[in-house]
């Protein structure tokens, strides 16, 4: 099949781990032969320093005629040091958000067997702990009113929320759990907040459509200590933008790295696949960043253009990597690999329909004459 890919590089480490996104796909379009036409375009801080706008028009244009949107990340320190600077790398990615209608963004996150130990928290607490975030994207507090009074000493942002904006992500997220262990619940502030009132009202009426799905609530603070203590409670988790920003990057420890997860954002028509961390710019050109949480998003990117196969291959071979430790520093401390090499390892075994990695009787052998 044939389908056109916009690719976001954007900012920091965005470049060099979308890189790696792309060298895995064009290795699943040769073994399963297909077509991938990869179009890049600028966004972020890249974009301001080209054409002056985070988001230009150009690259708008490409999103929408797409079939699918690989992102990379975005961010600069330069900007987040200049709390006065008039245009933000970041505005980019929310205009980007808004106009492809992208409201649903989707977090799996989930406990891998061999990274039990390495996550700060104990092993026993996170083990078999499966969960997939649904956080709202395109309103609240993010898009809501912004002003500052001339005077610059008090600002304002303003938290808004329609039914029809909690209504829609609420069906996915409902539907996601009926296919899931058939838990939901809806993370808010609804001892404080009018917004989160509205949230819960919503969902508590749209709950009576999926009787077999229990629907929990919790505050938003007892959450993020319940992430901590406990978190093989969550199956669907359901919230609004900003919840769903923090708790999303809370759970990524569950994970073993930040590095790891991945996520999609669907809505009207277009969808986005980026992977939730930053942009690390610490990081940039130095071939140390987890490109695993890129290549999951692209997985995802897969499964939602049809191509179920190809995105169980993907995932199969992400899943190796990290059994075999063929990992980045985050998660191999003692003997690291470079982005670069984790990437032609998820290459390499996604070319190889005859087995032999996976097959090799001394796997650390086999990786190393593959790599
Ligand atoms: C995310 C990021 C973005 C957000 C930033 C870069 C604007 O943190 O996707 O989680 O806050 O949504
Ligand atoms: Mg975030």
């Amino acid at each position: 099949m044939k389908f056109n890919i916009a690719v976001l590089p954007g900012d920091g480490i965005g470049p060099e781990i979308t890189q790696q996104s792309i060298k895995v796909l064009k290795a699943v379009a040769d073994r399963f032969d297909h077509e991938f036409n990869f179009e890049d375009a600028a966004v972020g801080a890249a974009a301001i320093d080209l054409l002056g706008d985070p988001l230009p028009e150009v690259t708008l244009e490409l999103c929408k005629r797409s079939d699918a949107v690989l992102f990379g990340a975005i961010g600069d320190p330069k900007y987040d040091n200049d709390p006065s600077a008039k245009v933000r790398p970041e505005q980019g990615l929310l205009k980007l958000r808004k106009e492809l209608g992208l409201f649903a963004n989707i977090r799996p996150v989930k406990a891998y067997e061999s990274l039990l130990y390495k996550s700060p928290l104990k092993p026993e607490t996170i083990e078999g702990a499966d969960m997939v975030i649904y956080r709202e994207l395109t309103g609240g507090i993010y898009f809501g009113e912004k002003s500052i009074s001339e005077d610059g000493k008090t600002a304002s942002d303003l938290c808004t929320y329609s039914i029809e904006e909690i209504e829609r992500i609420a069906h996915l997220a409902f539907k996601a759990a009926e296919t899931r262990r058939k838990k939901l619940t809806l993370i808010d502030k609804a001892n404080v907040l009018e917004t989160s009132r509205l949230w819960r009202k919503t969902v508590s009426r749209i709950s009576q459509e999926y009787p077999g799905v229990k629907t929990d609530y919790m505050y938003v603070d007892n959450a993020a200590m319940q992430m901590i203590l406990n978190p093989k409670q969550f199956d669907v988790i359901l919230t609004e933008n900003m919840f769903g920003d923090i708790i999303s990057d809370e759970a990524s420890v569950i994970g073993g790295s930040i590095g790891l997860l991945e996520s999609a954002s669907i809505g009207t028509g277009n969808a986005l696949f980026e992977p939730i961390h930053g942009s690390y710019p610490q990081a940039a050109g130095q071939g140390i960043a987890n490109p695993l949480a890129s290549v999951r998003s692209a997985a995802m990117m897969l499964e939602y253009l049809g191509l179920k196969k190809e995105s169980d291959t993907v995932r199969h071979a992400v899943d190796l990597s990290i059994r075999l430790n063929v990992c980045t520093i985050d998660i191999n401390k003692d003997n690291h690999y470079s982005t670069e090499r984790v990437g032609d390892f998820l290459e390499s075994v996604i070319s190889d329909t005859e087995g032999h990695i996976v097959n090799n009787e001394n796997l650390n052998l086999g990786q190393m004459t593959i790599i």
